[in-house]
């Protein structure tokens, strides 16, 4: 599954200190075989340089006024299947609300007809401005979508929300935007993955080979086809990205009561755990080494049944 392949993602870069996450995002989409044409607001270059940007991408840096027979936006709006906005300023979402197109980046995005993604980048307290609110909820209820940025440590110095997501995660939902089909729009998935563990005695557990593998390319599909998704997840390798819930447990009756908990919530549940068959009888004391043992096993609650 790659959504990017062949297709247009004009990116969008205003002026925020998360433009310098941008050369990556531009080398992710090219390496999986998609065109990035990057436009750059004036404050952007602040940030990334355009040759940069030219280097990373194949191509040129457009500006506005290059060529009058033959506007670049009018072009570029509609060579893209999709526009992206990453990092996507307090000023430049307040100049889309109100509906301003006074450089490249903003005429396009008022002369385009694909889909356009924010993803905002700010301090925690120009996030929660109302006035930023009142412009997102308004630009969302007229079709504008926008990637809910993460919480952590912010560029000022602070902690909290208004990061902008990691690369990874931002092309997870410019591919959303891109899966041809969202049948499950709507719909509420609940999703179990990796395995789980017994403990033997203090120290040692019986557990399985489950990498956890399954259950992100199943969360990823369910997320492409439109659903809203949550994972409950037993011990695994894999990354999940931050913007799926997920709830970590580590024995099956942890799964069990976190299954029944979500059970109600979901629409659809898919049991991609490796589940315990067995439980060990568990020692109180670490188990002495040099003597061979017996461990006894009683059969696991079946969570299915
Ligand atoms: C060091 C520095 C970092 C900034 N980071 C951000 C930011 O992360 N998000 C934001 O909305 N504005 C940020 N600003 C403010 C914008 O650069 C400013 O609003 C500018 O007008 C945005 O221009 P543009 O939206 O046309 O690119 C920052 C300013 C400075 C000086």
């Amino acid at each position: 599954m790659n959504f990017l392949c062949g297709r247009t993602i004009l990116l969008g870069v205003t002026g925020g200190i998360a433009a310098c996450k941008v050369p990556f995002l531009v080398r992710e989409i090219v390496n999986r075989n998609g065109r990035v044409i990057p436009v750059l607001t004036e404050n952007a270059k602040k940030f990334v340089t355009p040759e940069v940007l030219e280097v990373f991408s194949g191509e040129r840096i457009r500006e506005l006024f290059e060529r009058l027979s033959s506007p670049v936006h009018i072009s570029l709006a509609g060579e893209c299947d999709l526009v992206l906005v990453a990092p996507a300023t307090f000023n430049f979402i307040g100049k889309i609300h109100a509906g301003i197109a006074d450089d490249l980046l903003s005429c396009l995005i008022a002369a385009t007809r694909s889909p356009v993604l924010f993803a905002p980048a700010m301090n925690k307290n120009m996030w929660r401005n109302p006035v930023l609110q009142r412009n997102i909820k308004e630009l969302e209820s007229l079709g504008y979508k926008f990637i809910p940025p993460g919480e952590g440590p912010l560029a000022c110095g602070e902690e909290g929300e208004g990061r902008m997501r990691e690369v990874p995660e931002l092309l997870l939902f410019v591919e959303r935007e891109l899966c041809p089909e969202k049948r499950l729009s709507g719909k509420k998935v609940l999703i179990t993955g990796g395995g789980t563990e017994e403990e033997v005695d203090p120290v040692r557990v019986i557990t399985n080979r489950s990498s956890g593998r399954m259950a992100l390319s199943l969360v990823k599909a369910f997320f492409f086809a439109g659903a809203e998704v949550k994972l409950i997840m037993g011990r695994h390798e894999v990354d999940i990205p931050s913007i799926f819930p997920v709830k970590n447990v580590r024995t099956v009756e942890e799964m069990k009561e976190a299954v029944l908990s979500e059970f109600e919530w979901c629409d659809i549940l898919v049991m991609a755990a490796a589940v315990s068959d067995f439980i060990p009888e568990r020692k109180k004391e670490k188990i002495k080494k040099g003597k061979e043992i017996t461990l006894k096993l009683k059969p696991a609650p079946d969570i299915l049944s």
